[in-house]
């Protein structure tokens, strides 16, 4: 028997799709903040948003790293969503990094994530890593996120980066979803 808060989940989560395809969705980067932790291993030379036009606000990170080749990476992603600070929101998703880049297909949700900031990224080989990590001009395209059911308000992305089970920096990406409706 189907339980009545599983059939409440599905009501509600077709509801918000319904309402979001009625409405237009911004997302936009609010902050960034970069964090090292082992200066010898790697240090974040470039960590800033940039006006690139009307509304449009890119994403700019580089990261040199001096103990190359890195052959081992793991990421730790957590999501936080604001009222009264933020608090932990859905996701706390530990990854194997170089797994995923040599196994995609059997990391269908971190994928969705992964892929946004893939395709601005001169990180998507496989391992070994032996130069910088450049993340260009990354623009939240709605188009993206379209049919994702994530209600309005602000929200952290905090990126937790290790390598050999080392933390070595953490990147909080701040951003915000908002409506706007123009049917
Ligand atoms: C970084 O390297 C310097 C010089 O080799 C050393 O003195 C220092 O202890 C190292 N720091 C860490 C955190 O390993
Ligand atoms: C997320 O998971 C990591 C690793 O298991 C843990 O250290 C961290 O405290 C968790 N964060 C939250 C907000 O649950
Ligand atoms: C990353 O590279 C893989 C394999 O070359 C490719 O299939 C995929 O589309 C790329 N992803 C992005 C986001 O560019
Ligand atoms: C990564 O390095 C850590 C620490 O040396 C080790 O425990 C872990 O097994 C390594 N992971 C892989 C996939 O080799």
């Amino acid at each position: 028997m189907i339980s009545g808060s599983f059939t409440f989940g599905i009501v509600v989560f077709f509801a918000i799709l319904v309402f979001q395809l009625g409405a237009k969705s911004i997302f936009k980067f609010t902050n960034i903040k970069c964090q090292d932790h082992d200066l010898n291993f790697s240090r974040s030379e470039v960590c800033r948003l940039k006006v690139i036009g009307r509304g449009l606000v890119s994403l700019n990170v580089r990261v040199g790293l001096y103990k190359t080749p890195v052959t081992n990476v793991t990421l730790n992603m957590g999501f936080y969503k604001k009222a009264n600070g933020f608090k932990p929101f859905l996701y706390n998703y530990t990854v194997d990094f170089c797994d995923f880049v040599r196994n995609r297909k059997r990391y269908p949700v971190v994928k969705v994530i992964f892929d946004i900031f893939l395709s601005a990224s001169n990180i998507n080989h496989t391992c070994p890593y032996d130069h910088a990590i450049v993340v260009d001009n990354l623009v939240l395209d709605e188009g993206k996120f379209q049919y994702l059911p994530i209600p309005e308000g602000e929200y952290m992305l905090k990126l937790r980066v290790f390598a050999y089970n080392d933390l070595k920096a953490t990147v909080e990406a701040y951003y915000y979803r908002k409506m706007s409706f123009s049917l």
